[in-house]
């Protein structure tokens, strides 16, 4: 064997030898159970565990991450979107619309806001929590040829918190919408809330 052909393997070895230990790593992390915020009973399916299951988060409704997302959270994920908006009572337009009181308001209809063609022919549409969650997990697909130049909120539980943060900024915040009974029930993954029912009882 040549010395290049030695490199390449020995290279092979090394990456795939690292990817196993940043899969390690990020499993560890993503097993350690919470503590759930209300001792005693379980409803709510760790976070830790949402995040383990992409596809299953597909398929589950945005009232199911708002009934646990938090305005902390929201506040955080904020800071994705500050460069271009703000969410203050009477806040001036950025390069994005101001965002204050947007949960459930119509579409498209803040002053002084040059608006694209896209988002334009939305008047008449208001931000409900599902629009919401749709436009920021996928703003491109949502209004082809809008100007927001912004990847979108792929995790759910993302979308949920903003929106809850937003919603919280607003004079007249709406009420939650109820979480869906069947998703609450839904266990996934037995072993990580059996971890979990342990450290609570225990
Ligand atoms: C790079 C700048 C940028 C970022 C980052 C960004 N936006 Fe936007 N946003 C815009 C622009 C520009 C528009 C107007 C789009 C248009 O007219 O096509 C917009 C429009 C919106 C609207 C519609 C407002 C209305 O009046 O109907 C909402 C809601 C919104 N953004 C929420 C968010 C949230 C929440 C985030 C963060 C998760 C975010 N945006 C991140 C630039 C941005």
């Amino acid at each position: 064997m040549d010395s290049f052909e030695f490199n390449k393997i020995a290279g092979a070895t090394l990456a795939s030898t690292i990817a196993l230990l940043g899969l390690s790593i990020v499993t560890d992390s993503a097993f350690t159970p919470k503590l759930p915020e209300k001792p005693g009973y379980i409803i709510e399916v760790p976070e830790a565990e949402v995040a383990d299951a992409p596809e299953a988060d597909a398929e589950r409704p945005i009232e199911f991450f708002l009934a646990s997302a938090t305005a902390e959270r929201g506040e955080a994920v904020f800071k994705k979107c500050s460069a271009c908006h703000n969410a203050a009572p009477g806040g001036s337009n950025g390069i994005g619309p101001n965002l204050h009181g947007i949960v459930g308001a119509p579409a498209a209809s803040r002053g002084g806001f040059s608006y694209s063609d896209a988002l334009g022919a939305m008047k008449g549409q208001s931000w409900s929590w599902n629009e919401l969650s749709a436009w920021l997990a996928d703003p491109k697909t949502y209004a082809a040829g809008n100007k927001m130049s912004f990847a979108g909120l792929k995790k759910p539980e993302e979308r949920a918190a903003v929106m809850v943060w937003l919603n919280q900024q607003s004079a007249n915040p709406l009420p939650l919408p109820e979480a869906p009974v069947e998703a609450e029930a839904e266990v996934p993954n037995e072993a990580v809330t059996e971890e979990a029912a342990e450290t609570v009882t225990g």
